[in-house]
């Protein structure tokens, strides 16, 4: 159908990324459900056919340069436009060992495990926004909702599993780039943390439907809603808001931005803070620069 919604959701064969499938599916939207092993992505992208939705799998490993530059040129060439992109899958390989509160620690870290955390959740995704968003930029209009978590916030950053947090950080801080670069247009991006959800832990706080409402909510919201923002609940949450002595006493943080304090807080020092901590060049890293190549070798095809 010419008018038909269409959303990508990645890691879309189990936990919440399938729950969004559901949703986005039973609003309307024709859902393209990424899955890195294609049997699992058929299978679960029957079951929501089943259930009346249109869905469709697609293979994505989000470690794989040249299966996220197939995904941007099926979505540039056959579906033609992307309303909304989830950036859900993600990996969490910091359990047990030398521990934080049951985390790995920062000092017992493995460096090549931190790497591919960082490549699964923070580099693939970026890639793959890149692309999408692009697009989104060119039909001006879209939804990026970026599945991430308060382990990312730079206020609450505790102690253990390094690779999650700075890839949280990370993602929350692609957020905000994107969405700087899009202000103004209608491609509204923003990032959310689900909570504690039941996908593996049977003592999680929240189910799955409760951890997928902020999600969709962010994926549908109105044109002139916000962006760049992160989201708990449907409620903002500050990147990086000061200790609460700091507030009690009266200290605002300069801004260069004036217009832009929100809440006592400054927009253009959350950017700096998160920017400081993004600052390295992704683009040095092989993956991005083979993946914005194949994209690149591709668009001349
Ligand atoms: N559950 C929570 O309490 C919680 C809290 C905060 C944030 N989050 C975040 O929310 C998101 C969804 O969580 P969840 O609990 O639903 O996760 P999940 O059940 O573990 O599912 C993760 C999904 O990501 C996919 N994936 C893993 N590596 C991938 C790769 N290299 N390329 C493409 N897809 C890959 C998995 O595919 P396979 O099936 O092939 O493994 C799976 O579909 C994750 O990003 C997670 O970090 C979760």
């Amino acid at each position: 159908m010419a008018n038909e919604k269409i959303g990508i959701v990645t890691g879309g064969n189990r936990g919440m990324g399938f729950e969004t499938c559901r949703q986005l599916g039973r609003l309307g939207f024709r859902v393209v459900l990424c899955c890195r092993d294609p049997r699992a992505g058929e299978h679960a992208a029957a079951t929501l056919r089943d259930e009346g939705s249109s869905v469709e799998a697609f293979r994505l490993d989000l470690t794989r340069a040249e299966e996220i530059a197939a995904l941007v040129m099926y979505a540039r060439r056959n579906l033609r436009r992307v309303d909304v992109l989830v950036n859900n899958a993600g990996i969490y390989l910091e359990l047990g060992g030398t521990t934080v509160k049951d985390r790995i620690s920062a000092f017992d870290a493995r460096l090549e495990v931190v790497r591919a955390i960082l490549e699964t959740n923070l580099i693939g995704p970026f890639a793959l926004s890149q692309g999408i968003i692009a697009l989104m930029r060119d039909q001006g209009h879209g939804r990026v909702v970026s599945v991430t978590s308060a382990m990312g916030q730079l206020s609450d950053m505790g102690g253990g599993a390094p690779g999650f947090r700075l890839a949280a950080v990370g993602i929350n801080g692609m957020t905000k780039i994107f969405a700087e670069e899009l202000r103004g247009t209608d491609v509204l991006v923003n990032s959310v943390d689900p909570g504690w959800v039941r996908t593996h832990s049977p003592n999680a706080t929240r189910s799955i439907e409760e951890g997928v409402a902020t999600t969709v909510w962010l994926a549908t919201l109105p044109e002139g809603g916000p962006s760049g923002q992160f989201f708990r609940d449907k409620q903002p949450l500050s990147w990086c808001p000061l200790p609460g002595s700091f507030v009690r006493s009266g200290f605002r943080p300069q801004c260069r931005f004036p217009h832009r304090v929100r809440n006592g807080f400054s927009a253009a020092s959350d950017q700096r803070n998160a920017g400081r901590l993004c600052s390295r060049n992704w683009a040095d890293v092989g993956l991005l620069r083979k993946s914005s190549l194949y994209i690149a070798v591709a668009e001349k095809m």
